[in-house]
């Protein structure tokens, strides 16, 4: 358990160390987190004065590794569960219970033809309906479809459930301020979601990440706008959407992985922070991290660059 809470601790602290101010926790992983803690004041290795102490059985950890591994992995760039307030949702056990994702097979036709097919399949979809709050929307990514540069968020969030598009809201404002600064504008590039929905929670304020099941479901929406799109790099926004495309891994830090070239069935992937984050430490350093990956996505896919915009947030 020691071990645990230490790699805890210093994994906590590298984060700090290269910049990140808030980690998301869920609620059942700080429970677990407690339940660890306060089984640790009774553990007989580390209280060896316990009178509950059986030295036949060894103590066993009650946070597995893999549990760990999942905290770690949250993403940094949301609130803190006080401001979110919603892991006391009973609705999160009802969102486990997921059907298989669906099975797509994209029609024959124009790229503009199968977007629309592919955009009545997720409107229509009946596990996507059945999570969609009362009077709002099912959220599809948009944009071009012939664009080099595909950029993957998350889910949707208040403002985008609300209208029905894609990364409307603040989030989407500065989105759409690094896609001018590229020399672009918002028509001209894709922009999707790894989800179509925005997660469930009692508050009506903040978000939460979406589960491992959410995403698993959603993801053939996601795959068949990537197998439409043929971009030439995929913009992997923040942990979930890196998670949600190349699957979890407890050694991905993103403060390791941001600015180098992973890949999703062999298109080249740049993760890097998500605009939320940058949103809430929003130094010249995070602005410049960002921008530099934008740099190597530019020069990936041959657009051309200024000395200007080479010098942007330094
Ligand atoms: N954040 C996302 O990841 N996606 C959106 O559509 C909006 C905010």
């Amino acid at each position: 358990m020691h071990t645990l809470l230490e790699s805890l601790i210093s994994e906590l602290k590298d984060r700090k160390k290269h910049g990140e101010k808030t980690v998301f926790v869920e609620e059942s992983s700080l429970q677990a987190l407690a339940e660890a803690l306060s089984l640790s004041d009774s553990d007989p290795v580390n209280s060896p004065a316990s009178p509950v102490a059986d030295e036949k059985t060894p103590p066993q950890p009650i946070v597995s590794p893999e549990e760990v591994a999942r905290i770690l992995s949250s993403r940094p760039e949301i609130t803190t569960p006080k401001e979110q307030d919603v892991h006391k949702s009973t609705k999160d056990s009802s969102v486990s219970a997921f059907p298989p994702p669906p099975v797509l097979t994209l029609p024959e036709g124009s790229k503009e033809e199968r977007y629309a097919w592919l955009k009545d399949r997720i409107l229509g979809c009946e596990t996507c309906k059945a999570h969609v709050r009362p009077g709002k929307h099912i959220v599809v990514g948009s944009g071009n479809l012939d664009s080099p540069v595909f950029f993957c968020g998350e889910a949707p969030g208040a403002e985008e459930e609300t209208l029905g598009e894609v990364f409307v809201g603040r989030a989407g404002q500065l989105l759409v301020k690094i896609i001018n600064a590229m020399g672009l504008q918002r028509e001209d590039v894709y922009i999707g979601n790894i989800m179509n929905w925005r997660p469930e929670m009692d508050s009506t304020v903040g978000n939460r990440p979406p589960t491992s099941d959410e995403m698993g479901f959603c993801l053939p929406y996601l795959r068949a706008q990537l197998e439409i799109v043929q971009p030439k790099v995929i913009v992997a926004l923040g942990n979930t959407a890196i998670t949600g495309l190349l699957g979890p891994d407890p050694k991905r830090k993103m403060g390791d992985v941001r600015g180098t070239w992973l890949s999703f069935n062999d298109v080249p992937l740049m993760p890097t922070y998500h605009p939320s984050y940058i949103l809430r430490n929003g130094s010249m350093r995070n602005k410049r991290i960002i921008w530099e990956d934008m740099l190597m996505v530019m020069e990936k896919v041959g657009m051309p660059i200024s000395d200007k915009q080479r010098k942007f947030f330094t």
